[in-house]
């Protein structure tokens, strides 16, 4: 993840979120807008009200939102509360039409095809292995990892472009308390990507915002997500994303070793990402 310089003021019914770097304020802004004008049906962002510069930093001023954050819903997902599961449905059919909508924004930076990512997720770790611990989880990380030439026989149905949110995670997610209508939040990483990005991000933080979800069972939650996105969820389409949600987790293991010395948060991060990754190489679809 890139480092990122910002601090949110929350001023009446306005939100002010200041930057150092102006191309990412404008690069946040660009992409509301385009979304905001897009008059989305099954979700809402904050309305964009100004982009300016005070005291030589860059500024964007959006209408505060709110409803109840996600998180509070995924954990009675799991456990079968029909509120909380229609709640991720309408999350993942939103997810849908916010990559239908088209925007000229900047492509994604890792906007890798599936071979590259293979290499990627293989050849990264090798020199984040190197030492200590780190070498101790990457022999635990390497007996849930599929073989490269795996990645040549999957489908490719979660890899094509869209308008991307790139941090699609809880946090980032409320749900109107009137009308159970999805808002989205911070655009920063929004861009032009593949759409598995956003769906794997997200049922990876789900899984590892919530230890507990792993055992409740994580298909609770996941499962209507996907539903809302896909419609239906062919098998084939499946093995698909699952490869895409073990990459995502790869990537997040791999980012936790590379900051860690910083922290028992990551080292922790780290460990749930491997227990993701093993929990859904046990599951029966993911055969490596
Ligand atoms: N438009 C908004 N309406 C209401 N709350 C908001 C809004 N924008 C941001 N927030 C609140 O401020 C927090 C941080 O905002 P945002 O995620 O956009 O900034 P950030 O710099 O990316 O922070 P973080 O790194 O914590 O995600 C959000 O989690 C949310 O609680
Ligand atoms: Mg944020």
């Amino acid at each position: 993840m890139p480092q990122r310089s910002r601090a949110v003021v929350v001023r009446g019914d306005t939100v002010i979120k200041l930057y150092e770097i102006p191309e990412e304020a404008l690069k946040e802004y660009s992409a509301l807008l385009s979304i905001y004008e897009a008059g989305p049906k099954h979700f809402r962002v904050p309305k964009p009200l100004a982009i300016k510069e005070v005291r030589g930093r860059t500024v964007i001023v959006m209408e505060k939102v709110g409803g109840t954050p996600l998180s509070r819903y995924v954990m009675r997902a799991a456990r079968g509360d029909r509120e909380a599961i229609r709640s991720l449905f309408f999350v993942g059919r939103a997810l849908r039409e916010l990559h239908s909508i088209k925007a000229d924004l900047p492509r994604c930076r890792a906007a890798a095809s599936r071979t590259e990512m293979a290499h990627e997720a293989v050849s990264s770790l090798e020199w984040v292995c190197s030492d200590g611990v780190r070498a101790l989880l990457c022999g635990l990380l390497s007996r849930y990892l599929p073989k490269p030439e795996y990645f040549l026989e999957v489908s490719n149905e979660v890899f094509f472009d869209s308008l991307i949110h790139g941090e699609f995670y809880p946090s980032h997610i409320f749900i109107d308390d009137d009308s159970s209508t999805p808002v989205f939040i911070d655009f920063g990483f929004s861009c032009i990507g593949p759409a598995y990005i956003d769906l794997a991000m997200f049922v990876v933080s789900v899984a590892t915002g919530a230890p507990a979800l792993l055992n409740a069972g994580l298909e609770g939650a996941r499962t209507p997500f996907l539903l809302g996105y896909f419609g239906s969820l062919p098998s084939r389409l499946d093995l698909s994303l699952k490869l895409a949600e073990a990459y995502i987790a790869v990537r997040v293991l791999r980012d936790s070793l590379l900051k860690a010395g910083g922290g028992i948060d990551r080292a922790l991060q780290a460990l749930l990402a491997l227990y993701f990754l093993r929990v859904a190489s046990k599951r029966g679809e993911l055969r490596w």
